[in-house]
């Protein structure tokens, strides 16, 4: 009797072990076992065509993962414009993201045993552990085995992705609404040491902060005066500005470095210095490269667990822009 108890236990204790990610590092082995090669050599050859295949992809993950989970939802166009990316919350989603994931799964799909086999969600997942080290940042294993998801509204994106006026409270709520720590979220904000924003995201701060006629004071005054420069009053909606000021076509810890200078572009990024709660992590993540690289790829594994739908949930979308 007590044997079977103990036997059960142990099930159950392996059990949740082996299925609590539900995703496995190689989940294509027998059905496309060449798919991380396929899909690396496809971004590369899209990031030598242009830069913006980097950011773009990175960001384009963590708006998929955000809305419904890492299921591609983000993907789908309709003809009506009512999906996610047609949300004004896609802040301007960069086409090349979208491109690169379309281009990757052609590629897979080229290669006959591989044909609709593998994920749109999973191709996202892969191509942006390229990207990021294409861009010089660390590389890392993937987890597999993502569905494809079957909706995606408008209207969903609503509330679930950080605005850039966010406070620590607010930053940190919403990351832990996807089981992601305060360190997992400084750490992933450090993507934005790569790629552009455009300027409406923070003339804010420099032009009426809080309302008033006045500057954040948390801003270093030179590199205000700077932004100013760039993005004046009333600029054109399509001026972006560099997001890392000292090398944003580097994935590094120069992010962190900026923070420490007042340098950062966003509320939400300055404050993760300005915050006494969160200061050390920033202040370990600037004075060491790989304990910043060690904690993103932690978050980043953990970012792609979010929400995922795996065996007979969701599908394997034929055309990563619409659902089967
Ligand atoms: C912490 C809260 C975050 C906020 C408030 C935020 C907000 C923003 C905003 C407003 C932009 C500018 C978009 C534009 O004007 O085109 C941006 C760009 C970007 N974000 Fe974030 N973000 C956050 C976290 C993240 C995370 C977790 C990642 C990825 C892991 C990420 C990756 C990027 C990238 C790579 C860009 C540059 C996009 C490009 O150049 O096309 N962000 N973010
Ligand atoms: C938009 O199109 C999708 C499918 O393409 C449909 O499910 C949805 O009901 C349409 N929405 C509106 C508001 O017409
Ligand atoms: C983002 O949303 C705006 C409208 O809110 C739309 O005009 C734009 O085309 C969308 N961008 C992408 C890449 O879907
Ligand atoms: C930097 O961080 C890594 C990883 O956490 C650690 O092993 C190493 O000792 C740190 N280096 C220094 C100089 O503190």
């Amino acid at each position: 009797m007590k044997i079977q108890i103990f036997l059960f236990l142990l099930l159950l204790l392996l059990h949740s072990i082996c299925c609590f990610a539900q995703l496995h590092l190689n989940f294509y082995q027998n059905s496309c076992p060449n798919v991380e090669s396929i899909v690396r050599a496809a971004v590369k050859q899209k990031f030598e065509q242009t830069f913006v295949t980097a950011p773009a992809t990175l960001r384009l993950f963590f708006h998929d993962c955000f809305v419904r989970g890492c299921d591609a939802s983000v993907l789908i166009q309709t003809n009506n414009h009512t999906s996610e990316k047609d949300n004004a919350e896609n802040l301007s989603l960069a086409g090349d993201g979208f491109d690169t994931v379309i281009k990757a799964k052609a590629a897979v799909d080229s290669v006959p045993g591989c044909k609709n086999k593998v994920s749109c969600a999973d191709i996202l997942a892969l191509a942006t552990r390229d990207v990021v080290a294409l861009t010089g940042g660390p590389s890392y294993a993937v987890e597999l085995g993502r569905r494809d998801g079957r909706i995606s509204t408008r209207k969903s994106v609503r509330h679930h992705l950080p605005k850039p006026d966010f406070g620590l409270n607010q930053l940190n709520a919403m990351f832990a609404k996807h089981g992601l720590t305060q360190t997992d979220m400084i750490a992933l904000s450090g993507a934005h040491t790569i790629g552009f924003s455009h300027c409406k995201h923070f003339s804010k701060r420099l032009y009426s902060f809080h309302s008033k006629n006045r500057i954040d004071p948390t801003f270093n005054p030179t590199y205000a005066d700077e932004l100013k420069r760039e993005c004046p009053r009333n600029v054109d909606q399509r001026i972006a500005v560099d997001m890392d000021l000292m090398s944003s076509f580097t994935f590094d810890n120069m992010y962190f470095k900026n923070l420490q200078m007042g340098k950062g572009l966003f509320t939400s990024d300055q404050v993760l210095f300005t915050d006494p709660r969160s200061r050390k992590t920033v202040n370990l993540f600037a004075s060491n490269n790989t304990a910043f690289e060690q904690a993103f790829v932690v978050a980043m594994t953990k970012l792609g667990r979010v929400g995922v739908k795996t065996k007979n949930q969701g599908e394997i979308r034929i055309d990563c822009a619409s659902v089967n």
